[in-house]
């Protein structure tokens, strides 16, 4: 059993465990690297735990932090986030902790609740809140949606610690640990920045902004190394990602033409509204086949987007599975109040209508008030009609300003 502790300043101590083995996190993320899950023992007047581990890994956690002390004499667990992958051993380390005081954010508290259904002791804190560990002191820094409502930081002012979760962070699993130590890891970061974070950027550059004051000598992150040198430096690489992706998204007036087509038919239809939409001054059309192409690129294309023409034939009394990722890769978070619409071949039945029409409203689009649904071939005439109804569909979007009407960046995963 790996049983490796860290020692980062005199009092506090990495007892966090290696997922060499792991290939895929949360079901959508590659792992090549493997993660960690970074918990952290602070020996204080009042010992303190931050962070737990994913829980099928409790037992190396119970190992390293039966090295440091005697579980019963931990007082406070803080947790900055309650995914599991954090928050998930827990229950067990209560179990043998019976005196410790959970602190987390109010929605963390709540999360909690459920996941331990049981009772346990907690303080509610937020935003510049104090926990006094006698000696040391803990605060609060509220950084919401890094990656859940419920995240925090806790800043450890004598040791100059920030414990950030799941920012700064990266599935990278090395057994030296430190950022120092571990060799280039800049693709596993980029990485894990655009799969978790990126979409939470409006979010990061505020909770950059609350720790900028700070004396900040280590951040121990939820995953991956820890950052000892040059951290500000991680800090000022994250902000620049932020700022150059709220630049980038969504571009302005631009519609995603995504469709699959059996025989063309719903090709077609793609076609002339692409080019009734691209009459209208200003427009950018994103024109997609969707039938082959990969969810990392589907993704950025709908994030990008701000208005949508989603189409599909009816086979078998429903619409592609393709245009059913569309939707799971949207959140109504982030893409609620974009204009959207439904096209394609009719087939026998036309279901696909309304599968993507329900699917629209689930996730809080601005539904257009037509569809355009085409049986087999359109003709001479329906070609036109569908011309406009590409143009018709962009004025919308422009004359109506909805572009950034939505409330952006707030994804889960
Ligand atoms: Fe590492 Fe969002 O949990």
């Amino acid at each position: 059993m790996d049983t490796k502790i860290l020692q980062i300043t005199p009092d506090v101590h990495w007892i966090g465990v290696l997922d060499k083995d792991i290939r895929t996190f949360d079901i959508v993320m590659e792992t090549k690297y493997g993660a960690t899950y970074n918990s952290y023992f602070i020996n204080a007047d009042k010992k303190a735990v931050v962070e737990v581990v994913k829980e099928k890994f409790f037992p190396v956690f119970e190992t390293k932090l039966r090295q440091l002390c005697a579980p019963e004499e931990i007082e406070y667990i803080f947790i900055n986030h309650t995914e599991p992958d954090h928050s998930g051993g827990l229950k067990k380390l209560l179990a043998i902790a019976p005196k410790a005081v959970v602190v987390a954010s109010n929605s963390a508290i709540m999360n909690l609740k459920e996941q331990l259904n049981a009772p346990f002791q907690y303080i509610t804190t937020s935003d510049g809140l104090i926990t006094d560990l006698g000696n040391k002191k803990i605060t609060a820094i509220c950084a919401p949606n890094l990656h859940w409502p419920d995240s925090i930081y806790s800043y450890l002012q004598e040791d100059k610690v920030l414990f950030t979760c799941d920012s700064f962070g990266a599935h990278f699993c090395h057994e030296e640990m430190y950022n120092d130590k571990v060799g280039n890891y800049d693709d596993a970061f980029q990485y894990y920045f655009d799969v978790i974070l990126k979409p939470f950027s409006k979010f990061f550059l505020k909770a950059i902004e609350k720790i900028s004051p700070l004396q900040i000598e280590t951040i121990c992150t939820g995953h991956g190394p820890l950052l000892r040198e040059n951290p500000l430096k991680i800090v000022e690489k994250t902000k620049y990602l932020c700022e150059d992706y709220i630049k980038n998204y969504p571009e302005k007036n631009r519609i995603l033409i995504a469709f699959v087509s059996a025989y063309g038919f719903t090709k077609t239809i793609a076609e002339k509204l692409k080019e009734g939409a691209e009459k209208v001054p200003g427009i950018t059309v994103d024109f997609c086949d969707i039938e082959k192409m990969d969810m990392d690129t589907l993704g950025d294309k709908i994030a990008k987007a701000d208005a949508y023409l989603l189409g599909s034939p009816t086979i078998n009394q429903n619409m592609l599975p393709q245009l059913y990722n569309v939707f799971a890769l949207m959140t109504p978070l982030r893409d609620r109040g974009k204009l959207a619409a439904a096209f394609g071949d009719y087939g026998w039945t036309g279901d696909a209508k309304q599968h993507l029409i329900s699917n629209m409203d689930n996730m809080k689009l601005k539904r257009y008030s037509e569809s355009m649904f085409v049986k087999f071939i359109p003709s001479k005439t329906e070609e036109e009609k569908i011309i406009q109804f590409g143009e018709s569909f962009a004025k919308t979007l422009t004359t109506n300003n909805l572009t950034r009407g939505h409330t952006p960046l707030l994804t889960n995963h």
